[in-house]
């Protein structure tokens, strides 16, 4: 699907070097570079940038993660900004885009919360000629100029060999795996959904592991995929691997295996390395999850932002296919990393969560024997 991907390495070199403003009268851009804007461009005060998050339920990370460094990213480049939670209402999310505009917004960053009604927002934008932005989720057969994310096969793919090695580690033999994938009307889910079902697809094939239950979750509803799991459990009393999409499906999942004492028996993924998902990691209830640095992911998207926002035509290092749009769609990709037990520690090394939030109580000591310090 994808075309061009890029390291987190080559994704921040690309963007020191590719976000080039190509926006000139001359037309000739080979001598600028992305500090030096056209002079057309340079002169003007840098338009207004507004940002629409989906929710603050479906996973911790767009209040607790994606905001703050936007926020922080905005704040050092100097631009006015207005970051708004949609709260997962789709007509609520129409109506900040329309007040954004109305207010001054010339760049438009939005995570949609389904493609139909996340184009309607993007094409309403761009016949007003503010420039979009699609962050984390593409919106299939929009229009943004830009799409900015991590590679989303790749998180799967990772979801998929964590469940195995944790499989593996168990010595299960012919386990029933469960899929509790995430919402139906997300992209993302779509892909993670083909990364983990790549790696498992074939182990059913050959009779390793058992196909068991596999459902979506509308809307990554964590209190519904509690419901969901409670009846898979029950159809299936034998599951023995859990591959949930995210940290809060996953957490649904485990609340229910411990009502039958099955937590820490059946593994069970994650993704997006909150403090929940770490600490039921750190308990042994969960058995990986993907950390994507999402500081990464809001500094290129913020790059390209106040670069439109001040009127230049940045480039993005590679494409991806909006297949129902059928169009290559300019993207920057970051890579995911697999978090088990023993690396929980590079998510704190890194920033992304502190060791107090980490190693509250019961868990200090569990921090300790992880190597978090
Ligand atoms: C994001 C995940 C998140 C999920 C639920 C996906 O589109 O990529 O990080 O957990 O939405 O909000």
């Amino acid at each position: 699907m994808r075309k061009g991907i890029l390291s987190i390495g080559a994704a921040a070199a690309a963007l020191t070097l590719g976000l080039t403003a190509c926006g000139g009268e001359s037309g000739d851009t080979s001598a600028e570079t992305s500090s030096a804007p056209s002079a057309a461009a340079g002169d003007a005060k840098p338009g207004k940038i507004g940002v629409i998050l989906p929710d603050s339920k479906s996973s911790a990370r767009w209040e607790t993660a994606d905001r703050k460094y936007l926020e922080e990213a905005f704040k050092t480049a100097g631009v006015q900004y207005d970051i708004q939670n949609a709260q997962g209402d789709k007509t609520a999310f129409q109506t900040i885009a329309d007040q954004m505009i109305t207010n001054g917004a010339t760049v438009l960053m939005i995570v949609n919360l389904d493609s139909g009604t996340g184009k309607a927002v993007l094409d309403k934008a761009k016949s007003q000629g503010v420039a979009t932005i699609d962050y984390d989720r593409l919106t299939l057969g929009g229009s943004a100029s830009y799409y900015v994310s991590f590679d989303n096969t790749a998180v799967g793919k990772l979801q998929g060999e964590g469940l195995v090695k944790c499989l593996t580690e168990k010595k299960a033999d012919k386990p029933i795996v469960a899929e509790l994938n995430g919402s139906p009307t997300d992209n993302n889910a779509t892909l993670f959904k083909q990364g983990y079902d790549g790696v498992l697809q074939p182990k059913y094939d050959s009779g390793d592991y058992k196909k068991g239950p596999d459902q979506s979750v509308p809307d990554w509803d964590n209190t519904q995929a509690g419901t969901i799991f409670e009846q898979m459990l029950t159809q299936e009393p034998k599951i023995a691997g859990v591959l949930a999409a995210n940290d809060g499906l996953g957490n649904a999942a485990i609340s229910v295996l411990k009502k039958q004492k099955l937590n820490g028996k059946v593994p069970v993924t994650g993704q997006d390395a909150t403090v929940q998902g770490l600490q039921n990691i750190l308990a042994g209830d969960q058995c990986m999850t993907v950390y994507k640095a999402i500081k990464k992911e809001a500094d290129a998207a913020a790059q390209l932002a106040v670069s439109l926002a001040k009127g230049e035509q940045p480039q993005a290092s590679g494409t991806v296919k909006d297949t129902e749009g059928n169009r290559d769609v300019p993207s920057v990709l970051l890579e995911p990393q697999a978090i088990f037990f023993d690396n929980v520690k590079d998510v704190v090394a890194d920033g992304f969560v502190s060791k107090d939030e980490l190693c509250t109580g019961d868990f200090a000591d569990k921090c300790t024997e992880a190597g978090i310090s």
